[in-house]
């Protein structure tokens, strides 16, 4: 038996930048950017603050699980964006909900986050810790893109997705198929510093990526750590209704289903509208299935990201 996710709720900014505005400010074009990473267009928040959009997400996740907020014993927020660094954002969703018996602390593991923060939320659940969990990816990724800057400015948007976790059986009867994965080593491929060190020297506060090399990072992982998900749970790649994978390049997700010999109908995006939102994406791109009614009961669901740090991960679902 495992964790079911029995809610799902987003939220997007209302302001749409699309490339044709990107390449008023750089030397690039929609077709470039289309050809190369399908993204069409993005959302940028404009007073809508991390914090904000978790909670707007959070509000519509509870509503579809059809608990009340009180029912909510622990809060997790992945981000890597946040205006501020304290109070961290799952106590200001704690408060914008008014619900005071409750656990809650943010993660960072970038574009992973949504996975870290699931595998978090199932350990609680097994260990008796916690009964229902909110797991949310929110990110204001705008906070930090370098508008000069045509590698990184043409990826990123903003917007949050959210789920309510819960278990239908005994703590002792579940199971995690969950595996994530860590590689510092790897760290300079993407790097962003919203701050200042000690010296009160500002440190570079943009995104700066090698865009390349966590492309070659991706494609060659995140079919490995699909494969080590699926040994866990005990299924066949075959078996799968649907991949729900981080949204970072169409190139990337085409290339992965080619790696794993699958139809590109079982890997669902939305990269087109959202542009990539870190750890926002799968529990965004999950809600937008949810809604869509491409989630039937029963159906088995793999979700894997990846990201700074480097890191990526998985898990195994059941709807
Ligand atoms: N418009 C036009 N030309 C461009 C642009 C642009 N926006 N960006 C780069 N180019 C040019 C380059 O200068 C280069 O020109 P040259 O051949 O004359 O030198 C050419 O296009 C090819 O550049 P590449 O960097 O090789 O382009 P690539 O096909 O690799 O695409 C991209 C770049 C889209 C960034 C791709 O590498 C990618 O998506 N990588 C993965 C990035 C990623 O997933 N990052 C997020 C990680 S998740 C997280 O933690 C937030």
């Amino acid at each position: 038996m495992y964790v079911k996710i029995v809610g799902t709720g987003s939220f997007l900014p209302e302001r749409v930048v699309d490339n044709f505005e990107i390449a008023r400010m750089v030397d690039t074009s929609d077709e470039w950017i289309q050809t190369r990473t399908g993204i069409k267009t993005r959302h940028i928040a404009t007073k809508e603050t991390v914090a904000s959009m978790a909670t707007e997400a959070a509000r519509k996740a509870v509503a579809d699980a059809g608990i009340s907020p009180e029912e909510i014993d622990l809060i997790i927020v992945s981000t890597v964006s946040a205006e501020q660094s304290l109070p961290c954002v799952a106590c200001e969703v704690q408060k914008a909900l008014g619900i005071s018996q409750v656990t809650a602390f943010d993660v960072n593991s970038a574009c992973s986050g949504f996975i870290t923060g699931y595998q978090m939320a199932a350990g609680q659940i097994k260990a008796g810790l916690a009964k229902t969990a909110l797991v949310i990816g929110s990110e204001c990724l705008s906070n930090g893109v370098d508008w000069t800057d045509r590698g990184t400015c043409i990826l990123f948007g903003d917007g949050a997705g959210a789920a309510v976790l819960r278990a239908d059986c005994a703590p002792e009867e579940l199971c995690i198929p969950c595996v994530l994965h860590a590689d510092g080593s790897q760290g300079e491929a993407l790097t962003c510093s919203l701050g200042h060190g000690k010296d009160k020297v500002p440190y570079d506060e943009y995104y700066r990526m090698d865009g390349k090399a966590i492309f070659k990072f991706a494609t060659r992982k995140v079919p490995e750590v699909i494969r080590e998900v699926l040994e866990l749970s005990g299924h066949t790649v075959e078996e799968i209704d649907y991949f729900v994978l981080h949204q970072a390049n169409k190139r990337i997700i085409d290339a992965i289903a080619k790696r794993l010999r699958q139809d590109e109908s079982k890997f669902p995006m939305n990269i087109m509208d959202n542009g990539n939102i870190s750890s926002a994406c799968i529990p965004m791109l999950l809600d937008d299935m949810n809604r869509k009614g491409m989630l039937k009961p029963g159906m088995k669901l793999v979700l894997a990201g990846f990201g700074a740090g480097l890191t990526w991960g998985g898990f195994y679902l059941e709807w």
